[in-house]
């Protein structure tokens, strides 16, 4: 078997999400209980790749904490600082000392490939291209880098092109040779003042290299925004199967998929799955609706909350109305008063966004 490494992108500040971003790293924030980050280290394992370089950002030691050596994944980690977000040429190019002389696979933290990268890594190790990037049909080309093929051949890719020549997208998982780091060497920053990957790419292609590309067949997401971190929550979800671990009691009503953790209580509650219940969670007289990940310690009590994501030890206590789509982070309060004035208080982070009818 080939000698394969992967480097995982982790840096970059996750400015489509915060305020949840201001105090965590967008990569840690979690879709079925489970950090996005943790999704990509075990698609990378199930792919045979244990060797994993990590470039961290201004987030290191959070994702440090959460990931450490590796050994929960079965898998051993090398931390490469980035000391400024100047693109993910730039990032690669940082990596050439733990890469040597070995192929490698480059996979963006935030992206969430459903059905893994087995197939994709097995090609490359079978063919041995230059380099092997992964397509993927979006309705929304323009928001991301764009290749045009001609037959089996990619003939160009453009980063975020106003006006795509087509719909493939590049989907952030890439393989390369150390050929890449020449063109990591020699591209200029575009217009967004970083190094692309996707100009060192067509540096490949103009140089000759030979670049092969797949077309993903199943879901994957860029998750970047609210949207589509809900819709990764959902897909996610979907593929779980029901456990009760913790304490359901007899007057609650469950349909779906409905995991509960150790440690979590549920009383006098309608859980309806999919969805899933963290540990040592208190869910009391409430609603829990389909898609929903609570995480744990979070206290739900009167209250009724479907298609929505709830961070650990939050709370959220009498609120009349059900709550939906949402993201709330960590430590978060949000709490019905019975005493007046009937009013509304905030206590709101930056960026934070509330909507009320
Ligand atoms: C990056 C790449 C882009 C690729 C995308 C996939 O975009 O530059 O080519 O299509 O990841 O997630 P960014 O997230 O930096 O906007």
């Amino acid at each position: 078997m080939v000698d394969t490494k992967a480097l995982i992108l982790s840096g970059g500040k996750g400015t489509r999400l915060r305020p949840i971003t201001h105090t965590s790293a967008k990569q840690l924030v979690p879709v079925a209980n489970k950090p996005i980050l943790f999704y990509g280290i075990e698609a990378i394992r199930e792919a045979g790749i244990t060797d994993i370089g990590i470039i961290v950002g201004d987030t290191a030691g959070e994702i440090k904490t959460a990931v450490g050596d590796g050994s929960k994944f079965g898998v051993t980690t090398t931390y490469i600082q980035q000391e400024a977000p100047l693109g993910l040429a730039h990032a690669v190019k940082i990596a050439q000392d733990f890469v040597g002389k070995d192929r490698f696979i480059v996979y963006l933290g935030d992206n969430l490939i459903i059905d893994g990268i087995k197939d994709f890594v097995h090609r490359f190790e079978a063919n041995s291209p230059d380099c092997q990037i992964l397509l993927a049909h979006v309705p929304n080309p323009e928001n991301f880098g764009v290749a045009e093929l001609s037959g089996d051949r990619v003939v160009k890719l453009v980063e975020k092109p106003k006006q795509p020549k087509t719909d493939l997208a590049l989907v952030g998982v890439y393989m390369f040779d150390e050929s890449v780091f020449e063109a990591t060497d020699n591209i200029k920053p575009s217009w967004r003042d970083e190094l692309e990957i996707t100009d060192a790419i067509q540096y490949l292609i103009e140089k000759g290299s030979d670049v092969q590309f797949q077309i993903i067949g199943g879901w994957w997401k860029d998750t970047g925004k609210l949207e589509d971190m809900l819709e990764a929550n959902r897909m996610l979800l979907e593929r779980l199967t029901t456990r009760i671990d913790g304490e359901v009691d007899d007057k609650c009503k469950m349909d779906g998929v409905v995991i509960v953790e150790k440690g979590a209580k549920i009383t006098n509650c309608t859980l309806r799955g999919p969805l899933v219940i963290g540990e040592g969670a208190t869910i009391t007289d409430s609603y829990i609706g389909p898609f929903t990940s609570i995480n744990y310690g979070v206290e739900i009590r009167g209250s009724e909350i479907e298609h929505s994501i709830v961070l650990e030890n939050s709370r959220i206590v009498n609120v009349g109305g059900r709550i939906e789509s949402s993201l709330v982070g960590k430590n978060v309060l949000i709490e019905k008063r019975a005493k007046p004035p009937r009013a509304y208080r905030f206590m709101v982070g930056d960026y934070g966004q509330i909507e009320l009818q």
